[in-house]
């Protein structure tokens, strides 16, 4: 029998896949680690079918071992009489706690098989929510700004673990950058804000992210002077209607 590590996606109940929704409503018992992959997931399983793994709030790697050996033999055993899936936001092989149980099935239960669904993670989600784009030929690079850190380099970076966004906005400007965060984007609990003020989300909240481009960087793709030729036509626009 299989374990399924599933990617519900950034927290819309309709962006999670449909080989995701396929899998969910087939298995005999659905894992979350959290409460809002789990409501995330009450969309797709009835509550019955959800399972309980404890997780100490805790960074002691002891303790964690402890507890992730534990989750993975109680996975590993209701494995042994049916198919499983352990859900994840976004996708479960970015920044996921599903990392933590494929290293402890894989040591203590290798004969268990494991299958993967990729979700849509925030690391791609973001650009159409914040409406950046990514062009062909440019990198994007993925960076943690947790407790108000600023790390600078590449001329594109998304940053997750936004948590003091005027402290990180505060150093990225100041090292030349524009800077634009999304929280809670397509998560159907809480609010969603998109802003480039850093006070507007002045408050903690776990689920917050920033996207950081160098001032002035140049747009080296053919259609990207039609941008400059729209915005002149979007400006001569209410006159021509007048
Ligand atoms: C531990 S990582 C999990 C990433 C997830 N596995 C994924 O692929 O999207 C959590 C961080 O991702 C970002 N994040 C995840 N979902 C988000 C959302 N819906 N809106 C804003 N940020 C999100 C936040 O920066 C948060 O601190």
């Amino acid at each position: 029998m299989t374990v399924y590590g599933v990617g519900l996606g950034p927290g819309d109940a309709d962006l999670v896949t449909v080989k995701g929704k396929r899998i969910l409503e087939s298995v005999d018992v659905v894992y979350s680690p959290g409460r809002l992959s789990r409501t995330v997931a009450l969309n797709h399983v009835p509550e019955e079918r959800i399972g309980d793994l404890d997780f100490p709030m805790t960074r002691d790697p002891d303790e964690l071992r402890r507890a992730w050996k534990e989750a993975a033999a109680e996975v590993a055993e209701r494995a042994e009489s049916g198919d499983v899936a352990f859900v994840t936001l976004g996708d479960p092989n970015v920044y996921s706690t599903f990392g933590h149980l494929r290293r402890t099935l894989d040591a203590f239960h290798p004969a268990v098989e494991l299958e993967v669904v990729p979700g849509v993670s925030a690391m791609t989600a973001f650009a159409t929510a914040l409406g950046v784009e990514i062009e062909s030929g440019t990198g994007l690079s993925l960076r943690e700004a947790a407790n108000g850190a600023a790390p600078t380099g590449p001329d594109r970076m998304i940053l997750f673990k936004v948590t003091d966004a005027p402290a990180t906005y505060e150093g990225l400007t100041e090292a030349g950058y524009d800077v634009k965060f999304g929280r809670r984007l397509f998560m159907e609990q809480g609010e969603t804000l998109v802003t480039s003020n850093p006070q507007e989300i002045a408050e903690r909240d776990y689920y917050t992210l920033a996207y950081a481009e160098r001032e002035g960087l140049e747009r080296d793709v053919a259609t990207a002077e039609f941008d400059a030729e729209s915005a002149d036509t979007d400006a001569v626009e209410p006159e021509v209607s007048k």
